[in-house]
């Protein structure tokens, strides 16, 4: 598929960091957003964090790729010390926080350990991460992007555990960009809606869940000028922003009803 051209000022942002590290780069939105990285910061340091290397991924001096699992923590030490070790002393650090699955079924569908890899996942290794990654942030100046969730902005029922993992890193960017704007530091979450990648599969989909949404690229894109804008939140997709808004401002017994009823109309009949 050809993609088209990135808009010159975003381009130049990306071309502000010394440093990128995107976890989950291996696959769908995260193969995008390293796409583009490559394509437009060729200066920059560059590494992926996910268990599999990203297709067509050529290593190079700056361009490595760290094999890990990081619902593991001792995993997310092992690589934060690999990654201070590897990257440049120098120059403004992007830290994309991106890794992450998702499982539908009632609760705790497929089983607890499974649900429980997922929060670990989900919401305890960005924290992790940018935690142990804090110190070069601050002395350095850059920015943490969340790839949070269109679920985060309300609890859905046979997702549960998926969306509220998603809720928590919504609102701790949110929270973590008001403690480190005025300290060089910005902290953006990015909500995708449905997005045409291997999540579905992972979620316990079997076939094409025929919900409508972007493609990779596209959401990656609208990620990356997110990024640009400082946005402290923002759901990609005009469609997605005004369902997102809308979703958060339901009481939340309201949005679980109207959402369950949703989620099992469009995708209890493609679920394994
Ligand atoms: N697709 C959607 O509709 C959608 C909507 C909203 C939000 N999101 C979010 O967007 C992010 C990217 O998802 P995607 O749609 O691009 O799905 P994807 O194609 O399944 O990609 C998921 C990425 O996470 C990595 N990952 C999974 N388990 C990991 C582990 N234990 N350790 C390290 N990395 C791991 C995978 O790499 P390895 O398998 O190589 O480890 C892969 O690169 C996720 O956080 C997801 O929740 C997706």
């Amino acid at each position: 598929m050809e993609t088209r051209p990135l808009d010159k000022r975003t381009a130049e942002f990306l071309r502000s960091f010394a440093v990128i590290v995107i976890t989950g780069g291996s696959s769908g939105i995260g193969r995008a957003l390293l796409g583009r990285m490559e394509e437009y910061a060729p200066d920059a340091w560059v590494g992926n964090v996910s268990r599999s290397i990203p297709e067509g991924w050529t290593e190079g001096p700056r361009r490595r790729h760290l094999a890990a699992d990081l619902s593991e923590a001792a995993e997310v030490e092992r690589v934060a010390a690999a990654l201070r070790e590897l990257m440049p002393r120098e120059g403004r650090i992007l830290l994309v926080n991106n890794s992450g699955f998702g499982a539908y079924g009632p609760f705790p569908a497929p089983n607890l350990p499974h649900t429980l890899r997922m929060v670990d996942l989900n919401a305890r290794a960005p924290v992790h991460l940018t935690g142990a990654l804090w110190p070069e942030l601050l002395a350095r100046g850059g920015m943490v992007a969340n790839v949070a969730s269109l679920a985060g902005y309300q609890p859905v029922p046979l997702m549960a555990t998926y969306a509220a993992t998603k809720a928590f890193l919504l609102n701790w960017s949110v929270a973590l960009d008001e403690e480190g704007r005025g300290r060089g530091v910005r902290s953006v979450a990015v909500c995708p809606g449905p997005v045409s990648t291997n999540f579905f599969r992972g979620a316990g989909f079997s076939a094409p869940t025929g919900l409508p949404g972007q493609s990779a690229e596209d959401c990656a894109d609208d990620a990356l000028r997110a990024m640009r804008d400082g946005a402290a939140e923002r759901a990609t997709g005009w469609s997605n922003r005004l369902l997102g808004a809308v979703s958060a401002r339901l009481p939340k017994a309201w949005a679980a009803a109207i959402g369950r009823r949703a989620i099992e109309r469009k995708l209890g009949r493609t679920a394994r």
